[in-house]
């Protein structure tokens, strides 16, 4: 259903992966409420292809870039603006890797190498972003950059390993940048803390079955699935959140509010 939410807006939509990303659903979702869009990833993930499927159902061309990278950012901001004829309204920032997960570190062993690389593309990769658009003045006024976060920058999550750092920063990146970015431009910076969701990074974290059904228990509406966060999203990108900014927003069925449940005791009576 649609009531033209995001109609005449212009959006960059990165880190759709596969049809269990947040960001594809959230792509999905921008479409349908009237938004024209770009998708955009890292040049590894669009040799897969999936996200050509994408593409043709929302109309999107895909413009690769690695977050790291600012000549790429440079140039999908560039490509992008020459694609819609003007200015962008709202990003999605979802984007996410862990080095050291992948390589199976404990957080007590780091490769500090392999962390600075996870630090840069989870993390610094919002301020590379909001700084491309900063410096080449990409976004209009009241426009909105939204990125994905966790739980586990507030409170330990000991399997989130070297990710609960990178999104520490993250948050922290969206308050500082936020502040700028209104001044100059009264373009908002929000992050939105998920519940744990099935995709290909949520499942690279150690015990995730375990850590989803613990989260369900624990959240009196239950977890929030990757549809319920791209709605989220598309409020976030609307004129109806216009003074919401520099916030990290919980979006989690009320996990973060909730010290136990009824589930969660009768659980541990067995
Ligand atoms: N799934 C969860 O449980 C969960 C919970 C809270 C927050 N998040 C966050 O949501 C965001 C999206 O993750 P997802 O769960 O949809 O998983 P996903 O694996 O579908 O998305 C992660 C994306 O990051 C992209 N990426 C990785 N390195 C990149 C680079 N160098 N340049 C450009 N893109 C790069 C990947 O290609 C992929 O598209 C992440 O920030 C993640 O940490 C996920």
């Amino acid at each position: 259903m649609s009531n033209n939410l995001l109609k005449g807006k212009n959006g960059i939509i990165f880190g759709a992966l596969n049809d269990q990303s947040i960001a594809w659903k959230t792509a999905q979702k921008c479409h349908e409420q009237g938004a024209s869009i770009v998708l955009t990833n890292a040049p590894i993930a669009l040799r897969m292809g999936e996200i050509n499927k994408l593409a043709e159902a929302c109309n999107a061309p895909v413009i690769g870039a690695d977050v790291t990278n600012m000549e790429d950012l440079k140039n999908l901001f560039t490509k992008s603006m020459e694609h819609f004829g003007g200015k962008i309204d709202f990003v999605l920032h979802s984007v996410g890797m862990s080095m050291n997960i992948r390589k199976g570190n404990h957080y007590t062993k780091l490769n500090h190498e392999l962390e600075y690389k996870t630090l840069d593309i989870s993390a610094l990769s919002l301020h590379r972003v909001c700084q491309t658009a900063y410096e080449m003045d990409a976004m209009n006024e009241w426009g909105s950059i939204v990125g994905l976060t966790y739980i586990a920058a507030q409170r330990v999550f000991p399997d989130y390993n070297e990710m609960a750092d990178a999104k520490s920063l993250l948050e922290s990146i969206a308050r500082s940048f936020g502040y700028h970015y209104g001044v100059k431009n009264k373009v908002r910076i929000n992050t939105i803390s998920q519940s744990p969701t099935k995709t290909t990074a949520g499942s690279g974290v150690k015990g995730f079955d375990g850590f989803i059904n613990y989260a369900e228990k624990m959240s009196p509406l239950g977890n929030a699935d990757a549809n319920d966060c791209a709605n989220y999203c598309v409020t976030l990108f609307s004129d109806l959140t216009r003074m919401v900014t520099m916030q990290n927003l919980f979006h989690d069925g009320g996990f973060s509010f909730t010290g136990v449940t009824q589930a969660v005791i009768e659980q541990m009576e067995k």
